[in-house]
């Protein structure tokens, strides 16, 4: 049985953009390469209403992470973290470890910090960014970015920093409109690419900032080793990943083609009938009911049902789905729904956690999450 790929990022490669990896490697200098590389950063800028540079870098979401923070902060400055879970206390470390002066909010798992608690911390002053993840990953819960912006941008000289790894491409965000300075996501979620490239977005006010730190002890992830080659891609500082970056261009192709806000409408579509399907076929949704990603969904199971022998039998019946992880290890079932996963997936999906669950529970009665998912959309 075909396996789908189910879990929140890698997502489902389309056939197109598989055919971009499949392609003869060019050298970095060929031409052509250069003026597609070209093509994909002013796409990237222009669709994310970016004032100031876009990079794209081999490396996964964690690398934008520390790049964010490395271009942004040096030791002793100080960050104000609203971490909604795993993903956002990942910044702990990273903080920590630069010697980042750390002030953290932290959720509850389920809830967002919200803008007033964003606010009541940065009145207390010296604060020189703000951290947040849009969607965090662990909870499937998604940060009122849009209002916390506009917290974040009354006081001058904080930055906004926003992970969009499980966001970007199925979540509205726009630099300009929510005021974010740095935003940026992996290849592999709502952009449905396969693993391996990150794509950061920094405004002219976050440039300015990188400008006034002089040198910084990062190399790699150093955006002054960059800024060359992302203003002139026929320039070498370390070898491109050519067909991923072949294979960003056909999925940008595809978002513009199906139009950026027309893609946000359809996640939210797709995962509110996603979501009552869930919860028809007996799981509870961890997030709060006005929080909800749309790019996932993060489980909780029915009493009784264990999580690996659940994801065990999943996986035989043709959909692999995640674990969930930190206090939610072993308690939850994470199943993504972003990028270019179409509805014949999403009811293949369904269907399959229907035997699932059949095989667990004798009297489950087969059909109730297919149908609450069709009637959903039929509503919408
Ligand atoms: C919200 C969020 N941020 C950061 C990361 C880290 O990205 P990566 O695993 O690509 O390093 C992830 C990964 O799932 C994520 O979901």
């Amino acid at each position: 049985m075909k396996k789908l790929l189910m879990i929140p990022g890698p997502t489902p490669v389309v056939d197109s953009i598989r055919e971009q990896m499949a392609r003869d490697t060019v050298a970095f200098g060929d031409p052509g390469f250069i003026d597609d590389f070209k093509q994909v950063l002013k796409d990237l800028k222009e669709l994310w209403s970016c004032d100031g540079e876009a990079f794209v870098v081999a490396g996964s979401g964690s690398l934008a992470m520390e790049m964010a923070l490395a271009n942004t902060l040096q030791a002793g400055d100080k960050l104000l973290l609203a971490s909604n879970g795993f993903f956002g206390d990942r910044f702990i470390e990273i903080a920590e470890r630069k010697g980042i002066d750390l002030t953290l909010l932290q959720a509850e798992w389920g809830q967002t910090i919200t803008p007033e608690q964003v606010d009541d911390k940065l009145k207390d002053g010296g604060f020189k960014a703000v951290a947040l993840t849009q969607v965090d990953t662990s909870t499937g819960v998604l940060a009122p970015v849009r209002q916390i912006g506009e917290v974040v941008a009354k006081y001058d000289d904080v930055l906004f920093i926003v992970d969009g790894v499980c966001s970007v491409g199925g979540e509205p965000v726009d630099l300009e409109a929510d005021q974010i300075d740095v935003l940026f996501t992996g290849s592999q979620k709502a952009f449905g690419v396969c693993p391996g490239l990150m794509m950061l977005w920094a405004n002219q006010k976050s440039l300015a900032r990188r400008e006034a730190l002089g040198q910084i002890p990062e190399y790699y992830c150093d955006y002054q080793k960059w800024l060359p080659i992302m203003q002139d891609p026929a320039k070498y500082f370390a070898t491109p990943p050519i067909n991923l970056i072949w294979a960003l261009q056909e999925s940008i192709r595809l978002m513009k083609q199906e139009g950026l806000e027309q893609r946000y409408q359809r996640h939210e579509k797709n995962a509110k009938a996603m979501q009552q399907a869930f919860e028809a076929i007996g799981f509870r949704i961890l997030a709060d009911k006005d929080h909800r990603a749309h790019t996932l969904s993060n489980l909780l199971y029915p009493a009784g049902i264990d999580d690996l022998a659940f994801r065990t039998k999943l996986a035989e019946e043709g959909v692999q789905a995640a674990g969930g992880v930190g206090q939610y290890a072993g308690k939850m079932l994470r199943v993504g729904h972003m990028g270019n996963a179409d509805q014949h997936t999403m009811i293949a999906t369904l269907a399959a956690l229907e035997r699932t669950m059949k095989h667990f529970q004798s009297d489950f009665e087969l059909g109730r999450g297919v149908s609450a998912y069709l009637s959903a959309l039929e509503q919408s």
